[in-house]
């Protein structure tokens, strides 16, 4: 049997591949023969090399079973879009039970379902014929590819600047991939993009990171990413163990997060599992900054998951700070935002609570934005007396000769 649809290809545009390797090593193919479509590549090209191209096609259909229903599906796709041919649907949102399918660059694994048994990506594994798919994966462990532990002597955006200034290692990181966000200058893209390196379950990386916490005598343990929240049955499983594993009141459980998906029942299920420190950032206060920082061009979607972020700040402030230290962080780089829109952002973190510490990040040329310049120590105190005169008391701020704090 065939079936004449509507299918997307990626090809490779020469004139603009600068033969980085980064298709070969870190964001892989998973369908090299026939193009499923799944646009991994066509995201994380550093070069910006990946065109699609949308094409009317008659192809084979082949058998598969599902939930152990037989279907029908077009060959040469992936195993999430045969799903949405029959019906199922993914959220963007991380949920506790369903499909979701936030990064869709096969870093997060929250897209997996049991293909023939085992545990895999839905969104960058391309159908076969005759395969077996169960989409309830309530009864596996969760997957998510991991980097790290490293050890820090800065921290992240929420690491308190009592911390920060001791000029020593104060915390132990780990790095997870996949994110929902696209920023051209994403500041850690390799990890970001990674979709070839081994899945770890939450309680082999609770366990490493613990033992670099011994290991190098510090009290943070941070996640960070890519984006953590993103996946997550891993990530409430993760700090569960973590907690118990360091279950003295000077470990400090550090979630790093762009907050876009951070709801108030996320929340509050993260600190009922033990987190007590949160840095959220939400990359700035109006939509259009937003929509440029991140590369979400829907602006619906890019809307939500700005309110969601600051809804995320006032909330931990509001019910938290006796139990979580909240950190802000600000992405800032004169190219993408003023320092009018600097002194707003200030404003609504100083309304919501003027102790709050927020943290700049200078954000430098990197990924697809290698044409913008790192700000300079001086222009970063520029933007720490705007956010210091909207009356915030702990304001610091990142430059290339270190952090500069209250
Ligand atoms: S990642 Fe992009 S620029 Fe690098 S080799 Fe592949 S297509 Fe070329
Ligand atoms: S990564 Fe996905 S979109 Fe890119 S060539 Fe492979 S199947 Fe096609
Ligand atoms: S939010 Fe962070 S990890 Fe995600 S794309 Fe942006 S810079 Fe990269
Ligand atoms: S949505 Fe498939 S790995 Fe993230």
């Amino acid at each position: 049997m065939r079936y004449v649809g509507s299918y997307v290809k990626c090809i490779v545009d020469s004139t603009r591949c600068a033969k980085c390797g980064f298709c070969k090593l870190v964001n892989i193919c998973y369908s090299p023969n026939q193009c499923t479509g799944c646009l991994s590549c066509y995201w994380s090209c550093p070069y910006n090399a990946r065109r699609k191209e949308e094409k009317i096609e008659e192809r084979r259909l082949l058998s598969i079973e599902v939930d152990g229903a037989k279907h029908m599906v077009p060959e040469g796709i992936t195993v999430k879009k045969a799903l949405e041919l029959i019906g199922y649907v993914f959220t963007k949102y991380p949920v506790k039970r369903g499909l979701s399918s936030p990064c869709c660059i096969g870093g997060c694994w929250s897209c997996a379902v049991l293909i023939n048994g085992a545990l895999e990506r839905s969104c960058i594994t391309p159908i076969e014929e005759g395969m077996k798919i169960e989409t309830d994966t309530s009864g596996e462990e969760p997957l998510r590819i991991v980097h790290g532990p490293e050890p820090h002597s800065v921290g992240g955006k929420a690491t308190p600047w009592s911390e920060k200034k001791r000029g020593r290692y104060i915390e132990v990181a780990i790095w997870v991939a996949g994110c929902n966000l696209r920023c051209p200058q994403c500041q850690n893209y390799s990890v970001t993009y990674d979709n070839s390196s081994a899945p770890y379950t939450p309680s082999r990386a609770a366990r490493l990171i613990t033992y670099y916490r011994r290991r190098y005598g510090v009290n943070g343990l941070a996640i960070s990413g890519g984006e953590p929240t993103i996946n997550r049955r891993w990530l409430i499983r993760y700090f569960r163990e973590l907690r118990r594993l360091n279950p003295d009141e000077d470990a400090r459980l550090h979630l790093d997060s762009n907050g876009t998906v951070l709801t108030p029942d996320y929340i509050d299920e993260l600190v009922e599992v033990g987190c007590n420190n949160i840095g959220v950032e939400p990359k700035g206060a109006r939509v259009e900054t937003f929509m440029e920082i991140t590369g979400i061009k829907d602006r619906e979607l890019a809307e939500k998951y700005l309110s969601t972020s600051w809804r995320a700040i006032k909330y931990i402030a509001d019910n938290y700070l006796d139990r979580v230290y909240l950190g802000v962080g600000l992405p800032y780089n004169p190219v993408f935002m003023s320092l009018e829109e600097v002194a707003e952002v200030g404003d609504k973190i100083a309304r919501i609570d003027p102790e709050i510490q927020v943290c700049v990040l200078d954000y430098f040329p990197t990924f697809r934005r290698r044409d913008i310049r790192r700000p300079t120590p001086s222009q970063m105190l520029r933007v720490k007396k705007v956010l210091e005169e909207t009356g915030l008391k702990y304001v610091i701020v990142q430059t290339s000769i270190g952090h500069i704090g209250p």
